[in-house]
């Protein structure tokens, strides 16, 4: 472990998992921070912060002279275009061209992490293995971690800092300005139910409301993160990092319901990217009436996102017990934790 203090570079520190990394962080008087991403961090923070585009290479090899003193990379940026539509190229060039700005230029550097999810065992294709364990082989055909983490190890291989990769599934947590997340969707989701006077219907037929699901917490998720990057054992390790509990949708649909002050109403498979179409006027009421921070319906909740989610009708579960084997042993109870994270919402003026 270094005995010096430590600098993290927060990469994507705008979207959920970075600014929730930056919050946990920022409490810790081991570590100076700065962060990155084209947008302001929500909320405010007091790092240092580069709007940066890492799709352009000019760009990040100009502002790299300022990451100099860097110990510690999170690498938590994606690109993902509108209707959830996440590219190959671009994912893999944000990946490449930071690592390519930083390595000339970053003496201190010891860790790169790189945070990826459960795409990586193909959760968004069809049924698979589960528990998913990181020993499984990868799967046939393109995927955008793969080609991320094969250009990480690639210039780990040929530098003398270490990597790690963390996979969480379905990250829950309080986000601005980053609605691909189950707490905001469902949230926003609820309330146009309600709004119409509606029960909450579950958008999705028999298979999904009963298929075992996994969950992560994005606190959990960052002080894995930082257990990760710090522990010299996990050097050139992969984790899977969710609650450790399971839960169908069956058992958890009446409660949330009842946070919304609703009854849990039938089985009505749909597009909600389709159904919501016509939708955001009737947000926009809920949200000036109850004095909510945004009445733009796109930047609350995201619906291609939600038709993702709800489009399982297999088991999502993953193992955590190389995490728990290599010392990493928080859980969160998911039951506990969806109440949790609507009232934050609620706090933040987000969901009514
Ligand atoms: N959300 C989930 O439920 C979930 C589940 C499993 C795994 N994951 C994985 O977790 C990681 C982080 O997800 P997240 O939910 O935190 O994503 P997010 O909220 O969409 O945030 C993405 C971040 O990437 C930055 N970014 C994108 N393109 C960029 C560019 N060209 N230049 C600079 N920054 C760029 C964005 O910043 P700007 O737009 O401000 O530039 C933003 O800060 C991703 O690898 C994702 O696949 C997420």
């Amino acid at each position: 472990m270094s005995q010096t203090r430590r600098k993290a570079l927060i990469v994507g520190a705008s979207g959920m998992v970075g600014s929730n990394l930056n919050i946990l962080l920022s409490n810790d008087p081991g570590w100076d921070i700065v962060t990155l991403s084209r947008r302001q961090v929500p909320l405010g923070s007091n790092a240092q912060h580069l709007a940066v585009d890492l799709l352009n290479a000019e760009q990040c090899n100009a502002d790299a002279g300022q990451l100099a003193d860097v110990t510690h990379v999170f690498f938590c940026a994606r690109a993902v275009e509108t209707n959830y539509v996440i590219k190959l190229d671009e994912n893999r060039l944000i990946v490449e061209n930071l690592l390519n700005a930083l390595s000339p230029v970053a003496d201190r550097l010891e860790h790169v992490q790189m945070i990826h999810g459960m795409k990586w065992y193909g959760s968004n294709l069809g049924s698979y293995r589960t528990p998913a364990k990181e020993s499984h082989p990868r799967l046939p055909g393109a995927n955008f971690y793969y080609e991320q983490l094969d250009a990480l190890i690639e210039r780990s291989q040929r530098s003398s800092w270490s990597w790690s990769t963390l996979r969480p599934h379905f990250i829950c947590g309080t986000a601005i300005g980053s609605p691909s997340n189950p707490i905001a969707t469902l949230g926003v989701y609820a309330a146009i139910m309600r709004e119409m006077g509606e029960p909450l219907h579950f958008p999705a037929g028999q298979a999904v409301w009963t298929a075992n699901m996994n969950v992560t917490d994005v606190n959990l998720l960052s002080k894995a993160m930082i257990w990760a990057a710090t522990e010299p054992r996990c050097a050139g390790e992969a984790f899977n990092i969710v609650n450790g509990d399971t839960f169908c949708w069956r058992d958890v649909w009446p409660s949330i319901a009842a946070l919304f002050g609703m009854e849990a109403g039938e089985l009505r498979p749909m597009s909600l990217r389709a159904f919501m179409e016509d939708k955001g006027e009737i947000w926009k009421r809920v949200a000036t009436r109850e004095g909510l921070r945004n009445s733009n319906i796109a930047e609350v909740a995201d619906w291609a996102f939600a038709d993702v989610m709800f489009a399982g009708a297999w088991d999502q579960t993953a193992s955590v017990v190389k995490a728990h084997q290599y010392g990493f042993n928080e859980m969160v109870d998911t039951e506990e934790m969806f109440p949790r994270l609507f009232s934050q919402y609620r706090e933040l003026k987000i969901l009514p």
